[in-house]
Order: C-alpha cells, then sequence, then structure tokens
C-alpha cells in the first residue's frame, strides 16, 4: 500500500487528476481497448472531478475511450432526483467531458429486479476486462463504497441497509433530514474493489482521520472495510495532513519520506 501525504485537498486532488490522465494515456498508447475506470460519488473526489475537467477542457485528455463504472447508488431515488448518484455525476463530472453515454455504467437503484440488477452489474465490469484503476473515497467508519463496518470483505455488488451513523453524516445533502436519506442502496462489494488492477482512495479533512489510520495501519479487518484494501497489490492513498492527523509518527514520516518524490510543493498550484 502507498500512502501520499499532500499539504492539502487541492494538491490531493491535482495529484489524483494528473495520476488517472497518465494511466488513460498509458493504456491508449499500448492498446486501442477502452480503459475502464471505477469512481464515486461524494464531497471528496469533487476537487479531483473539477480538475480532470478543467484538464480536458485544456485539452489534456479525451474520455472517448473510457468506460465508467460507478461505485453505488441509493435505492429508491428516480435517476434524475437531485441526490441520486446518477444526478450527482452527470452535474459534476459527465455532462462536462466528452465521454459516450453508452459507456457510463451506475448501479441502477430503481430497477424491478434488484438482485438481477447486481449480478448483471458484476457481469458488466467482466465483459469490458475488468476495472483498470478504481477511485474511491472513504466514510468516516472507514467505509468503502456503501461497504458498511462488517461487511464481507469478499463481497460482490448487492444491496446493503445503511448504518445510522452513515445515514446521518449523508443527511447533510438532503437538507438535513434524517427521514429524506434513503435507508439502503446498491453498491459494489469490497471483492468488487479488489478484483481491480488498481486502486487509489481519497481522504481530506480532519473526520478522515481515524479512518485512515485504521485502514493504513491497523490489521485487516471488516470493521473498516478500507483496511482490506492492504492486501491489494497496487493500492494508492492519497490524503491531506488534516486527514494524516490520526497516523503513529513514524508511519507519517516513513511514508513522507518515500513518498517525497511524489508530495506536490503549495507552489505547483499557482503554476499550474
Ligand atoms: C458515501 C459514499 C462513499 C463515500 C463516502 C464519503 O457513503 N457511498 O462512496 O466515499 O460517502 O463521502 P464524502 O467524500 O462526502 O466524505
Amino acid at each position: 500500500m502507498r500512502l501520499l501525504i499532500q499539504e492539502n485537498s487541492d494538491l490531493v486532488a491535482k495529484w489524483t487528476a494528473d495520476h488517472i490522465i497518465n494511466r488513460i494515456k498509458e493504456k491508449a498508447a499500448q492498446t486501442d481497448k477502452p480503459f475502464v475506470l471505477g469512481l464515486p460519488t461524494g464531497s471528496t473526489p469533487l476537487k479531483t472531478y473539477q480538475e480532470l475537467i478543467r484538464r480536458h477542457k485544456a485539452g489534456h485528455i479525451s474520455f472517448k475511450n473510457v468506460i465508467t463504472f460507478n461505485m453505488d447508488e441509493y435505492i429508491g431515488l428516480p435517476n434524475d432526483h437531485e441526490q441520486s448518484y446518477h444526478h450527482f455525476m452527470n452535474e459534476h463530472l459527465f455532462s462536462h467531458i466528452d465521454i459516450l453515454p453508452e459507456n457510463i455504467n451506475i448501479p441502477d437503484g430503481m430497477a424491478e429486479d434488484i438482485w438481477t440488477a447486481c449480478e448483471e452489474y458484476e457481469n458488466k465490469i467482466t465483459e469490458v476486462g475488468g476495472i483498470d484503476l478504481f477511485l474511491g473515497g472513504v466514510g468516516e467508519d472507514g467505509h468503502i463504497a456503501f461497504n458498511e463496518p462488517f461487511s464481507s470483505l469478499s463481497s460482490r455488488t448487492r444491496v446493503k441497509t445503511l448504518t445510522d451513523d452513515t445515514i446521518r453524516v449523508n443527511a447533510r445533502f438532503f437538507g438535513g433530514d434524517v427521514s429524506k436519506v434513503p435507508t439502503t442502496a446498491v453498491t459494489v462489494g469490497v471483492g468488487t474493489v479488489m478484483d481491480a488492477k488498481e486502486v487509489m482512495i481519497l481522504a481530506t479533512g480532519a473526520k478522515k482521520a481515524r479512518a485512515v489510520a485504521a485502514g493504513v495501519e491497523s490489521p485487516i479487518s471488516h470493521k473498516w472495510t478500507v483496511s482490506a484494501l492492504q492486501n491489494h497489490p497496487h493500492c494508492i492513498i492519497v490524503i491531506d495532513e488534516p486527514a494524516a492527523g490520526e497516523l503513529r509518527v513514524n508511519t507519517y514520516k516513513y511514508f513522507k519520506d518515500i513518498e517525497k518524490n511524489n508530495i506536490l510543493p503549495i507552489s505547483f498550484i499557482d503554476s499550474h
């Protein structure tokens, strides 16, 4: 596992967007096959999406040969609902780049036969050759996608009941009204994320510090589903300084030193 501690969330976004763009270009140089990108929602990836849009508009990257799979979607919210993840992705990324609509995949939270839809989602990922890079965030309780604490670490796409904690945290998007937050969601499993060739998890802000420390330093446990990524051969966690606040001093120093060439200087923001 790699851990990149950037000075602030702007630099997290700059580094992450650049990494995604490089990976898309590297694959394009080798094959005509599309790049398969897994994507999250939430407030954490917003700056990365803004940076991807900026780089696209500057002519640095095309998404025409990219297929995306989103991590999750609430059950029971129509696609055009303001808080559906369909709406979120369209508003914050897809409508600003040249991705082909037929290449966008988001779990269908309105499917009549939701369990068959989950199976089909997994099959589709397999059919396109698997996910090249899965980008994700992390919940305050260490969940990835909607794999809440004590989810199976080999789980696949399925329906999950959201914990009270997650509902409370996500109520901020529903005008603070807990009763408006759906109580279930379709989510890719921890196993689905683990199957990706590369995984990149973003965490910013002090509220994520406990989850980061547990994910990086604790033994692998279904209590913190993000910790499963310790077993992934190519996982990078990119965080800002506040999110590093609960790491042991030695862990912090170790990653600062070993990744010193990958930490962007503050001056990078103005010059790029
Ligand atoms: C939700 C999403 C996760 C996301 C998490 C953190 O639970 N299902 O994919 O990582 O929220 O969101 P935020 O980035 O807003 O803190």
